[in-house]
């Protein structure tokens, strides 16, 4: 029997495939989407890493775990007395699992709408043909498909430390740290990066004593210095405890828990014993079980699929996108590049902007920011003007209750147009979009400025740092 024929394939249904599938879908191609992701039951979960062990997950139990915090923390300052306060972990992860499971849902019922076929698997590339690409799915669903284009969007795995395999119970992945059944007493982190921030913060605030390894001597090195050490502060009196400018040595995991060896910036011998080990020390791109071999498809020095700016790889009508290729490794960065190559194979001129990709961290602060940092635009010269506003002075954050932070604008010295906005500061994740949008319309700091914001909001300190620009903030 012949093989069931596509316009395009998309293999992995993560942010970067599932979207891609449906633009390619609206443009009026015959998509299949193969993503092998199964539930606790073995059926189907699109969505990838984001979300069932990344975006999604980790943000549900930020939530509750802020919620809890507010409670045990602040609603006294308003004058709300609570009693009996307790935590329910089971029901917490429940919930957590609900929502993935929603935006599984979400996903199926989205290819059906848009009439994408999906396949319950692995796909695998078979060999090239005058059809396009053999692609050998197995799992739930077994058989041989070819398509005409195909998008790569396999997505990254964590990378684990040399020795200390994961095993999910003691040393634990992103996966394992987003189910730990009972809240730990000590829990460990290695790196200080996204994950160990976010991860650490919803288990401090449940309760765990949280301490983090990192290896670099500064804190949060891609963010702007002054965002950074703003963050810092706040973590610190938290009582999150970082510990930067380490060099760990032997992890050694037992019946009572992990023991870490490690070595102080001062290069004094430690040990740390805790319950659990999350190490979160980046990801690496997964093409485990592709076959890229079989079709000669190039990979990069670090293991990803090489592809130039347009997401195009080393063979005709074959794509790569999201966390499998360069880039940040960011669910939205996947998602546009999945919309740009569809409308590429239409034949239209998709484009993703990599100098407006926002980052988000979703500690408490939230950490949010575009463009430049100001130790960039120092190493590349360039005459810049900085303009701060704290949202101490802020209505509606006083309002709230949490003052922490900032807003902060870097414009050209000469045009005041907007290279960068870093905020550390409640609903940092929300704001960015401003800055982004200006960015995006290249609009100068005074653009901002002249744009009425509604009072009381955050977003008046977006305003005020864009005038402070000028040195003419009003409420400061
Ligand atoms: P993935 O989401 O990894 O999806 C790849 C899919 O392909 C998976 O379902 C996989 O099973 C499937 N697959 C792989 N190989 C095959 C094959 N051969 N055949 C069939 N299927 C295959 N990013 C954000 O922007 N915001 C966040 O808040 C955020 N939070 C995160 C929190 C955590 C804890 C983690 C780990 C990551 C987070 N990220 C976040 C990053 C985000 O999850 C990734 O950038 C995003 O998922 C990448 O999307 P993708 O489609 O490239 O790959
Ligand atoms: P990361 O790259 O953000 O941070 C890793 C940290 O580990 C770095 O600070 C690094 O210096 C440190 N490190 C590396 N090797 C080490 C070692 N041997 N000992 C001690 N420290 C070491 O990676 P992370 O946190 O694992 O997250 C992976 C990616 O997932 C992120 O870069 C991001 O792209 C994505 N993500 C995005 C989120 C968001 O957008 N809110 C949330 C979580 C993850």
């Amino acid at each position: 029997m012949a093989n069931k024929q596509f316009d395009v394939i998309v293999i992995g249904g993560g942010p970067g495939g599932y979207i891609a599938a449906i633009r390619a879908a609206q443009l009026g191609f015959n998509v299949a989407c193969i993503d092998e992701w199964k539930n606790g039951k073995g059926g189907p979960a699109p969505g990838g890493t984001c979300t069932n062990v990344g975006c999604i997950p980790s943000k549900a139990l930020l939530q509750s775990s802020e919620h809890y915090d507010q409670a045990n923390h602040h609603f006294a300052d308003h004058g709300i007395k609570v009693e009996g306060l307790g935590i329910d972990l089971a029901k917490m992860l429940a919930r957590k699992d609900q929502v993935v499971k929603q935006n599984n849902d979400g996903i199926l019922y989205l290819f059906k709408k848009n009439k994408i076929s999906f396949f319950h698997g692995r796909g695998a590339f078979e060999k090239a043909g005058d059809a396009g690409y053999d692609i050998k799915v197995t799992g739930a669903a077994e058989e041989t498909i070819t398509g005409k284009h195909i998008i790569v969007a396999t997505g990254s795995n964590a990378r684990a430390l040399p020795g200390a395999a994961f095993d999910e119970e003691n040393i634990l992945s992103n996966d394992g740290a987003l189910r730990i059944g009972a809240v730990p007493k000590k829990l460990g982190l290695i790196g200080s990066g996204v994950i160990g921030l976010e991860m650490g913060s919803v288990w401090r605030r449940l309760g765990a004593e949280v301490t983090v390894l990192e290896a670099l001597p500064t804190f949060l090195g891609a963010v702007d210095e002054q965002i950074a050490k703003e963050a810092k502060k706040a973590f610190d009196k938290q009582g999150l405890k970082i510990e930067l400018g380490v060099k760990v040595g032997e992890i050694k995991s037992g019946k009572n828990g992990v023991s870490v060896a490690w070595t102080n910036a001062k290069g004094e011998a430690q040990t740390l014993e805790v319950d659990k080990l999350i190490v979160s020390i980046g990801r690496v791109p997964n093409t485990i079980g592709l076959n890229a071999e079989a079709v000669g498809l190039k990979l990069d020095e670090r293991g990803a699929i090489a592809v130039d700016d347009d997401c195009k790889t080393s063979l005709p009508n074959v794509w790569a996108i999201g966390d499998v290729v360069r880039g940040p490794m960011l669910a939205h960065k996947a998602e546009e590049e999945g919309v740009a190559v569809a409308e590429r194979i239409a034949g239209q001129h998709g484009h993703v902007n990599f100098n407006t990709v926002p980052w988000v961290i979703y500690t408490s602060p939230e950490i949010a920011w575009v463009g430049q940092t100001e130790q960039q635009l120092k190493a590349s010269g360039r005459a810049y003007k900085a303009g701060t506003f704290p949202f101490l002075a802020n209505g509606r954050a006083r309002a709230l209750g949490d003052t922490t932070g900032m807003v902060k604008f870097l414009a050209d010295a000469a045009t005041d147009e907007i290279l960068g906005v870093h905020i550390v500061g409640p609903q940092a994740s929300e704001l960015i979009s401003e800055a982004v949008v200006a960015m995006e319309f290249k609009a100068s700091a005074e653009d901002i400025a002249r744009i009425c914001h509604a009072h009381p909001s955050l977003s008046e300190a977006t305003k005020e740092a864009a005038l402070a620009v000028d040195k003419r903030t009003l409420n400061f």
